[in-house]
């Protein structure tokens, strides 16, 4: 018989939207996903729908359509676990900022509470998965918890990394280019897979559903995002080399990506990457090359991190430079917080660094984004403890209207591709704003010749 109930551990940006999905194609499961985060849990049962914990286009209506049926969030994470015949582990997995490893190692502390409790909790015998993205060879650690527990409960540890990417998130869940499961050779390693297997296979071709060992599972989802982030690392450093020669990086990227062995995506060049998983993953895959001494292998990788660094604190010292080598008490505008579009997620946002760096130089920044608040403006900037929260609050304003957050700016930078920022009145925020009016876009979203047309002093990556 096939799993009929499943407790997701986590309902974050991956824990919630991947269990929506499954509910949706899988009515006959009963899918709980729990959290210690009571606000989270009670923004994910809010009456109204669109006040769930996280945008995404599309997921409200999955919510709406499976929530009371066969999805449940709650916060009694022991009764889920007991319940279930599957349990997924899609808790954070941050780098660590303490102790050894501090700054490079993925803190898995809240997967080993997690095993814990599944250990403790559990009466009869379950296929754990690990959703989360972790180091290769945790499912030993994992193992090692729940085989020790003496109470004859058996269990069987999946790798089942997500590769969804935030802002089209429910589209990669409902058509993923591949799920990747990973798990022991045993027979009984074979029948929990299968079990995974057939749970995917409600809604994804039985040929884009792989399996393999649990490590070459686990490495593949660090490897995965190492080689992603690595291509817009290499096409920023090429970004650099077109300013000063006259090539234009977007001619180059096209030209380059036509090449089939290449491909077109992930070569936009911007004002750097950002979001909860390349940093962190690049950091934790340097970490564990360097705890093997293949101190090669971790400086090859490592370099995609220090470019994209480059390339952040490149965009904001560009705007001092242009601005007659100060921004001291100048109005310099945001359009965009997030890391991306179509996301309220602002983790590791390029935004947050480039405000920092020119709070340093004593802007006041003004921003507007269409799904970010201004307590989660102040949060990440008082997070990297540069100064503290009233200089924080002093130094930043938040707009809810594009327009007022653009009127008597020096500067306009945009940080986020966001398409309303394309379609805005351009003509009516030049008019608006101090001369000469200067747009940085490191995003090369908006129409140069059209901006430059108006009178804007007009700044785009990589040409
Ligand atoms: P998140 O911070 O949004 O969510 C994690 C949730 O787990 C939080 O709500 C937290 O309260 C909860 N939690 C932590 N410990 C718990 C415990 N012991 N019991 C119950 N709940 C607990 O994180 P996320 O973005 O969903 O990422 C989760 C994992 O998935 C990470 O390992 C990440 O690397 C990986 N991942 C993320 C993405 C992405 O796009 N965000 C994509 C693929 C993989
Ligand atoms: C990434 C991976 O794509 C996904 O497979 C994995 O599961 C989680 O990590 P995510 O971080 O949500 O997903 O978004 P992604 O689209 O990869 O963008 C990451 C960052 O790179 C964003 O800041 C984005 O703006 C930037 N980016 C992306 C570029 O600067 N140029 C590009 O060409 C592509």
């Amino acid at each position: 018989m096939g799993i009929t109930k499943i407790c997701c551990i986590g309902a974050g940006y991956v824990g919630g939207p991947t269990m929506a999905i499954i509910a949706q194609k899988c009515p006959q499961i009963q899918v709980t996903v729990v959290d210690l985060n009571q606000e989270r849990i009670a923004a994910w049962n809010d009456e109204d729908v669109n006040n769930i914990p996280i945008y995404e286009p599309g997921l409200s209506d999955i919510v709406k359509e499976a929530r009371g049926r066969n999805l449940f969030f709650s916060t009694e994470v022991e009764k889920a676990i007991d319940e279930a015949e599957m349990i997924f582990i899609s808790v954070n997995t941050p780098t660590k900022t303490y102790g050894k490893g501090k700054g490079m190692a993925a803190d898995l502390k809240f997967i080993e509470l997690c095993a814990r409790q599944i250990a403790k909790v559990s009466k009869t015998d379950k296929i754990v998965v690990e959703k989360s993205t972790l180091p290769v060879r945790t499912a030993e650690a994992i193992k090692s918890i729940l085989d020790n527990t003496g109470n004859g409960v058996k269990f069987q540890i999946l790798s089942n990394p997500e590769f969804l990417a935030e802002g089209t998130a429910v589209q990669d869940l409902l058509n993923p280019d591949r799920i990747l499961i990973g798990g022991e050779t045993t027979d009984e390693g074979q029948k929990a897979i299968q079990a995974l297997v057939d749970v995917y296979a409600n809604w994804v071709d039985k040929d884009r559903i792989l399996t393999t060992n649990v490590w070459s599972s686990e490495l593949s989802k660090l490897t995965a995002n190492a080689f992603l982030a690595q291509r817009i690392s290499s096409i920023n450093a090429m970004s650099e080399l077109c300013e000063k020669t006259g090539a234009d990086v977007n001619e180059v990227a096209r030209a380059i990506g036509m090449d089939s062995r290449i491909g077109p995506k992930f070569l936009k060049a911007s004002v750097g990457f950002g979001g909860s998983c390349f940093q962190k993953d690049i950091l934790n895959l340097v970490y564990i090359a360097k705890s093997y001494g293949l101190n090669e292998v971790a400086d090859y990788w490592e370099q995609v991190i220090i470019m994209n660094d480059h390339q952040k604190r490149r965009f904001s010292d560009n705007i001092v430079k242009t601005l007659y080598n100060t921004v001291s008490g100048k109005k310099i505008t945001f359009l965009g917080w997030a890391f991306k579009k179509d996301t309220n997620d602002t983790r590791e946002s390029a935004a947050i660094y480039v405000a920092d760096d020119l709070i340093n130089e004593n802007a006041k920044i003004s921003v507007y984004d269409p799904k970010v608040s201004r307590k989660k403006v102040l949060a990440d900037l008082d997070y990297l403890q540069t100064r503290n929260s009233e200089e924080n609050a002093d130094n930043v304003l938040s707009f809810e209207n594009p327009y007022e957050a653009c009127a008597g700016a020096h500067a306009i930078a945009v940080l986020t591709e966001w398409d309303e920022f394309v379609a805005y009145d351009w003509q009516k925020i030049y008019d608006s704003m101090q001369k000469p009016a200067f747009a940085f876009d490191g995003r090369n979203i908006l129409n140069a010749s059209d901006l430059q047309k108006i009178g804007f002093v007009y700044h785009a990556i990589g040409s």
